[in-house]
């Protein structure tokens, strides 16, 4: 059988790693692997929608990236900004609703002013949810949502013993996705790095040296067969 008649995934997570190490490779600066990865990002959402998988997530940006080299930061900015500029109106026309998971406040007025834009474009789409990791971390989108879960107790409006999975994960950048089904890591580490750490509870996990740059919808299609050929038992026997 192959990848397109049973058992996908609804929600697919990817830590894309290995752009630096890519270029490196090539005698390139680091930025021209960034550059190649974007374009991955385009053709790997290409492929879920054929593929009718209506999540797809993206770790582009950590709240830890910012440690990186002034100029390394702004290039990944200024790239994804451009690639909001060229493909928002083509995802757009196809119903793809981007969503952001981190806190945009911190990122350059521009770029925070495209993703705003790009969020409003697409809100009432409905076709797949293109989400995406900008000034992200796991345990930060764990802790704003027990902040906030502890404001409105605070404020009488929601009593603690009333907090359980549903309220608490509706306060999560996810609120309304599935959980994670499948976290693909490139670039052969093998970690999590802080990525959707609630939602990946009883993800698979996809690991491959492939790096980001290299990662071809045919490698997806590598982790979607492995995928569909794991035994899935939430605990259970
Ligand atoms: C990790 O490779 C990759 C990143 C930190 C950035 C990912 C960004 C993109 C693919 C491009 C822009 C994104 C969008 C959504 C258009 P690395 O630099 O850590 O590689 P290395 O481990 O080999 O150094």
């Amino acid at each position: 059988m192959d990848t397109e008649t049973r058992n996908m995934p609804d929600h697919i997570g990817i830590i894309m790693d290995g752009n630096g190490r890519w270029a490196q490779k090539r005698n390139l600066p680091r930025g021209y692997g960034h550059k190649e990865g974007a374009m991955r990002v385009l053709d790997i959402v290409k492929a879920c929608y054929k593929k009718d998988i209506p999540y797809l997530s993206l770790y582009a940006f950590s709240t830890e990236n910012w440690k990186r080299p002034a100029e390394e930061v702004q290039h990944l900015m200024a790239l994804l900004q451009k690639f909001i500029a060229k493909y928002i109106a083509e995802m757009h026309e196809n119903g793809i609703r981007l969503n952001v998971m981190g806190d945009i406040e911190a990122l350059p007025e521009k770029v925070r002013e495209s993703v705003q834009g790009a969020l409003q474009t697409t809100a009432d789409n409905s076709k797949m949810v293109l989400n995406i990791g900008l000034n992200y971390g796991g345990q930060d989108e764990i802790l704003r949502a027990a902040k906030s879960l502890a404001k409105d107790v605070e404020a009488g409006k929601i009593d603690a013993d009333a907090i359980d999975k549903e309220a608490f994960e509706s306060r999560l950048y996810t609120a309304g996705a599935p959980p994670l089904d499948l976290l693909i890591r490139p670039s052969g580490e093998l970690r999590v790095s802080n990525f959707m750490l609630y939602q990946l509870a009883y993800s698979e996990f996809w690991f491959s040296d492939v790096l980001w740059p290299d990662f071809t919808p045919e490698v997806l299609d590598v982790a979607l067969r492995d995928y569909q050929n794991r035994n899935r038992r939430f605990g259970g026997i």
